[in-house]
């Protein structure tokens, strides 16, 4: 067990990773100065996933990150699954731009980052212009090289040359949706500290939580002392269910059925890669910053189609050293409601045979809810499948 991890007795949560929780949001003199100097600064148009990296830097769920990769982190990121000082990390976080836009900006100064909509949102101190090769990195990071794959995809969209250095946020990104769930770190360290908790399980999810997940989060409840329900929120394919109908079946979900002073809920600002294995270490170690000891990795965590093995994501943490990552992987087989168990089991502690198992398709369950109908309530928990009913009716673009 890590030092981190075994002075668990005496500290509330976690051990930020790298030591220390890097934050980059600038205060209100400073920010303003920079507001000011900008208007001679070259811009930087960002996506919205690197708007939402921006986030992640400012707020220290990056940590140790203060800025986005410079090619040796990158490299050594993209092919060791280590930083360049050695610090366990798995998903490059990077900046992209065009050839001509990085021939147009100075390395050794600062450039201004403006979100979609054209505001400013940080200074990177620009350190670093280097090219890079993306079907490697589509290999080393997603496994494939499909363009079909989303975060594939995205990699193959982005410019040609990536900008390295650190950031300063003036601000954070405006969100107008989910204002009371959007804890950063130091928040969320601060309400488990609050509660006691010493042990706390992060839970990933980009999907509505069915009897799974709940059977999951809930054995973990069993041995740690509180639950951070941290679903992300960052951008997804356009088929994933939208964050705001979630956001009403995790509280619709928490209402009835979860002790409320043994869950936090709040969001994750990052986007989804669907990078499998290397995203659930990168999960994992977002949980870390936001003062998780524990966290869950299930089947197929962040996987998309068939790219991954069932249960790769949970065998890549066996390629860290212990310690090195300092959060503890509860890896769990595939769950589902077992009828003669009468309740939810998995091949670990279920002796019945397959019949016994009620398991329904992402696509059955979705055929289901478009048409009006209720999935049994052994898969999912009637206030949220109603919730999801509704949200179909509304938007058939769902469907
Ligand atoms: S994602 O990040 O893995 O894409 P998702 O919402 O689909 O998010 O799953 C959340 C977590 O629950 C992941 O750790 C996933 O592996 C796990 N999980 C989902 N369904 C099951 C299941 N039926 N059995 C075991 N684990 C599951
Ligand atoms: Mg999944």
């Amino acid at each position: 067990m890590t030092k981190n991890l075994s002075s668990q007795n005496t500290q509330y949560g976690s051990t930020p990773h790298g030591g220390k929780l890097v934050e980059r949001l600038l205060d209100g003199e400073a920010a303003e100065s920079w507001k000011e100097r900008s208007r001679e600064l070259k811009s930087i148009q960002l996506t919205d996933r690197e708007s939402s990296d921006v986030e992640m830097i400012a707020v220290g769920g990056f940590s140790p990150l203060a800025g986005f990769m410079d090619r040796s982190d990158y490299e050594s990121v993209r092919d060791g699954m280590r930083l360049g000082n050695g610090t366990a990390w798995s998903i490059p976080v990077t900046l992209s731009a065009g050839r001509e836009e990085a021939a147009g900006l100075k390395t050794g100064g600062p450039a201004a980052l403006r979100d979609p909509s054209g505001e400013l949102l940080a200074v990177l101190h620009l350190e670093e212009k280097f090219e890079y090769d993306k079907k490697r990195e589509a290999r080393e990071v997603y496994r494939t090289e499909d363009e079909k794959h989303p975060g594939v995809a995205a990699l193959y969209a982005q410019g040609e040359g990536l900008l390295g250095g650190p950031i300063e946020a003036v601000r954070l990104p405006s969100h107008k949706q989910f204002l009371d769930h959007r804890l950063t770190p130091k928040q969320t360290r601060e309400a488990f500290a609050l509660k006691k908790w010493r042990t706390v399980v992060g839970f990933q999810t980009r999907n509505p939580v069915h009897r799974a997940h709940e059977y999951l989060q809930k054995c973990a409840l069993e041995i740690v002392d509180g639950l951070l329900l941290h679903p992300l929120v960052g951008e997804t394919k356009s088929d994933d269910i939208p964050a705001a109908v979630r956001m009403r079946c995790y509280e619709a979900l928490l209402e009835s059925y979860y002790p409320k002073d043994r869950v936090v809920l709040s969001v994750n600002p990052s986007a989804m890669r669907y990078a499998g294995p290397r995203e659930a270490v990168f999960h994992a170690l977002i949980r870390k910053n936001y003062g998780c000891t524990h966290f869950i990795v299930g089947r197929d965590h962040a996987g998309v189609g068939s790219t991954y093995g069932t249960f790769d994501a949970q065998k890549i943490f066996e390629d860290f050293n212990p310690g090195e990552l300092g959060i503890i992987p509860l890896n769990f087989e595939h769950s589902f409601w077992c009828n003669a168990c009468e309740g939810m089991a998995s091949v670990k502690t279920c002796p019945h045979s397959k019949e016994n198992h009620l398991t329904l398709s992402g696509t059955k369950v979705r055929e289901m809810l478009a048409k009006g109908e209720l999935p049994p309530r052994e898969f999912s928990r009637p206030e949220v499948a109603k919730i999801l009913i509704d949200s179909y009716r509304k938007s058939p673009v769902l469907q």
